[in-house]
């Protein structure tokens, strides 16, 4: 039977094994004719067989969830956490159940970017508890289980991988509309096993286990080159791609917020005198720096009277590297997020930047030091991406789950 070329292999197969390997879960593994002088052959022959026994559990937990959404990059420090906690605010407040899951094991920022730092796990007969922002809105990370929050996460695969089981198999996360999964950067460890997780208990949807990718990355030439290759793996372990969010797409923000400086060379005509090294170090020296903030609010006041002045700027690159990309590799682009303070501080006070969320919790607000640094841009085209989200998971604009 292994020998033969048209049957499927069962589990991996290794880069090293024969032609026609009957697949290392295949109860054929070791034992078949094509395994005959391949090199994992007495591994094979003595490894556990059949599917993972985990894989049964997660399938029970994970059938009660619709959509669950991976939010990954190849990159660091491109805005995955916090796409993905906007995106779990604001789905829940669409009226939808959600649960974000921190599968950022050596680097948890879910629980600081949802408000929820000290907060600590309970587990019951139904498994370990969720910690809740809200009634429709569950949350799980490590970041709940460290003593402290500076203790450093040295665990190897292997551990990893099975604390991602666990969030999987043990959290009690009940019925969900949307699991929203926020990832560390790269197409490693952690990666692998949540996807393979998540498939081999795929009840009969086409084997994604109805999960889904939200790639984020910014408009850098850096960034897309790395985010290529997370679509790449996305494609070769079979999770279908949602659509990429390019975020950092300019900067957008308050006038008021600004600085302006005049600067001036020190030495009278010196400007484009001396030349060979060190010749621009020494007109930088020379150089003088006045702060006319002031003068130039009071100018633009004066000239644009009651209006909010916004200041933009394309930080990283022009052009829409994403775009491009996105229809290079025959990808949606979700959206451009810019670079907005008051997203960075609705980050680090652990709330959502929907206006509702400020003015429901009013003086919250303020506690929260938003007051000044209130989210303005990032605004609508957050809330585009989320309808876009909630249009290709569910093929309707959602506005039924909010009347739920
Ligand atoms: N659009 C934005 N406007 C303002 N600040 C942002 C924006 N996107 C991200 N940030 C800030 O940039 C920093 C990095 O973002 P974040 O932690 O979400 O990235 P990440 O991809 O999850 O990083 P890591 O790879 O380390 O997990 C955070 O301080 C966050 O508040
Ligand atoms: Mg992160």
């Amino acid at each position: 039977m292994a020998s033969s070329a048209s049957a499927a292999p069962t589990g991996e197969v290794p880069d090293n094994a024969n032609q026609h390997c009957p697949g290392t879960a295949s109860d054929q593994a070791g034992k078949s004719a094509a395994c005959a002088g391949c090199p994992n052959q007495s591994i094979c022959a003595t490894a556990p067989k059949g599917p993972d026994p985990d894989l049964a559990a997660i399938a029970a937990r994970m059938s009660r969830v619709k959509h669950k959404l991976l939010v990954l990059s190849g990159k660091g420090g491109v805005g995955k956490s916090t796409v993905s906690a906007q995106l779990a605010f604001a789905l829940a407040r669409r009226g939808f159940e959600v649960g974000l899951l921190d599968i950022d094991i050596c680097g948890p920022s879910v629980p600081k970017m949802l408000g929820l730092e000290g907060q600590e796990i309970h587990s019951s007969g139904a498994g370990w508890s969720p910690v809740y922002v809200e009634d429709n809105l569950a949350v799980m990370s490590i970041g709940f289980m460290l003593p402290n929050p500076d203790e450093a996460v040295i665990w190897r695969g292997p551990r990893k991988n099975g604390l991602i089981k666990q969030f999987l198999k043990d959290v009690d996360w009940g019925e969900l509309d949307y699991l929203v999964v926020d990832a560390p950067p790269g197409t490693s460890d952690e990666h692998i096993t949540i996807t393979q997780c998540l498939q081999g208990a795929a009840l009969g949807d086409g084997g994604s286990g109805g999960a889904a990718a939200v790639i984020v990355t910014t408009p850098q030439d850096v960034a897309i080159i790395d985010v290529r290759k997370e679509v790449n793996f996305c494609r070769k372990v079979g999770l279908p791609v949602l659509g990429v969010v390019e975020n950092m797409a300019g900067l957008v923000l308050p006038v008021e917020r600004a600085a302006f400086s005049a600067v001036r060379s020190k030495r009278d005509g010196a400007a484009g005198a001396g030349a060979g090294a060190g010749a621009a170090e020494a007109a930088v020296e020379e150089e003088e720096e006045e702060d006319v903030t002031a003068a130039v609010l009071a100018l633009l006041a004066e000239r644009f009277p009651g209006a909010q002045l916004r200041l933009r700027a394309e930080v990283f690159r022009e052009g829409g590297g994403a775009a491009r990309m996105c229809a290079d590799m025959g990808v949606p682009l979700l959206g451009r997020l810019p670079l907005d303070p008051g997203l960075g501080a609705a980050a680090d006070a652990g709330r959502s930047v929907l206006p509702e969320a400020a003015g429901a919790a009013g003086a919250d607000a303020v506690k929260g030091g938003l007051e000044g640094v209130a989210p303005q841009a990032c605004i609508a085209p957050l809330m585009a991406i989320v309808g876009k989200v909630v249009e290709q998971t569910t093929g309707a604009d959602g506005k039924a789950a909010a009347a739920k």
